[in-house]
């Protein structure tokens, strides 16, 4: 019996011991669990974090590619957001979009209207000294000299600057207006002057593209845009003059634009064009001569009208220019900007625009 009673007593305290044990180890394994469970979710957290950079880091290069299209490398700054550091507007910025919302398509452009400087400079008071804008709540995707070859144009002049300001305006660039101005009596010389406006541009600010328009003549749809492509550009496509169509496949007259790359890679334009005509035909060879095409917007977008005029003093047509275009390949490299040597007598910067006056020599 008290054997009996002794097996029963050792019975009953080895089971607290098993359920102590049994607590013990479901203790252990909720614990076990829960780790478990927060070695995942803190697995987890990282991994969906850095999804989350990796899709941040395409962006990026996605945003990067984009700017290795635009020709000028004007994108190639800082992120979206920048630090302006000009005067007066703010200072944190996007870049604008390729496409800017502003534009509005066909315009009216009429030559009858009575315009001056002054309403013109009225109208653009975002416009800085020099001709100098750049869009105040966005980065502008390039850097753009317009250059204007010139002499005793100014009734044309007016005209240009009081269409052209608010469409380069709506157009969301970065550039500066560039009047070359002749001096002098000598014979005209339309390609010398754009090639000192290249370089009097570079000494004020880092263009990286140009377009280079007379002085007569103004755009008709302000999705033309004056930039530049991955090609060199010509923008008056269709002009008026000529029934709105082109007069030959290979016209580069009238307003085109270059990047910087572009325009060096031809040694910019010929100084030996005295006259009128054929230099804009050497520009066209240039180009050709280095692989290049020409990229143009569609006849609709490409409208232009021309200001009526008669033909200027001291620019009669050049009879020497079929011979010279003949020879584009054989002179292109000795002559161009990496030759090019003028006076330069004022650099003066008005309301609307930068007036360089300069003495380009004789012919
Ligand atoms: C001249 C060009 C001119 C074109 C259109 C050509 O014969 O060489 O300079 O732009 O005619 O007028």
């Amino acid at each position: 019996m008290a054997s009996a009673l002794s097996s029963s007593a050792s019975a009953s305290s080895a089971a607290p011991q098993s359920t102590r044990n049994f607590n013990f180890l479901h203790r252990l394994c909720k614990l076990v669990v829960v780790l478990c469970f927060l070695h995942i979710s803190v697995t987890l957290l990282y991994y969906v974090r850095s999804l989350d950079i990796r899709s941040a880091f395409v962006r990026n290069q996605q945003q990067r590619n984009r700017d290795d299209g635009d020709p000028t490398g004007a994108s190639t700054g800082p992120g979206s957001e920048a630090l302006y550091n000009g005067t007066g507007t703010p200072k944190i910025w996007k870049n604008c979009p390729q496409t800017s919302p502003l534009l509005v398509g066909p315009l009216r452009v009429d030559f009858n209207i009575e315009v001056s400087l002054e309403l013109a400079a009225k109208q653009n008071p975002q416009v800085g000294p020099g001709g100098r804008y750049r869009p105040a709540d966005c980065r502008a995707l390039q850097k753009v000299a317009v250059i204007i070859p010139f002499r005793k144009r100014e009734p044309h002049l007016k005209f240009w600057l009081y269409y052209l300001h608010p469409i380069l305006r709506r157009q969301q660039l970065d550039y500066g207006v560039y009047v070359i101005n002749q001096e002098g009596d000598e014979t005209f010389n339309r390609a010398k002057l754009l090639n000192v406006g290249y370089a009097e541009a570079l000494k004020d600010y880092d263009y990286g593209c140009f377009v280079f328009s007379d002085v007569d003549l103004i755009p008709m749809d302000d999705r033309n845009i004056y930039k530049c492509f991955g090609q060199p550009r010509h923008l008056s496509v269709s002009m008026d003059k000529f029934g709105f169509r082109l007069p030959y496949n290979q016209y580069f007259g009238g307003v085109s634009s270059m990047s910087k790359e572009q325009y060096l890679k031809i040694n910019g334009f010929p100084n030996n064009y005295w006259g009128w005509g054929g230099e804009d035909d050497d520009i066209f060879n240039r180009l050709a001569s280095k692989g290049m095409s020409i990229s143009r917007p569609s006849g609709d977008v490409g409208k232009c009208r021309m200001i009526r005029h008669e033909r200027d003093e001291r620019n009669d047509p050049n009879p020497q220019r079929f011979n010279r275009i003949a020879h584009t390949r054989e002179t292109m490299n000795k002559d161009g900007i990496r030759s090019l040597s003028y006076k330069l007598l004022s650099k003066e910067k008005l309301a609307l625009y930068t007036k360089i006056t300069v003495d380009i020599g004789k012919p």
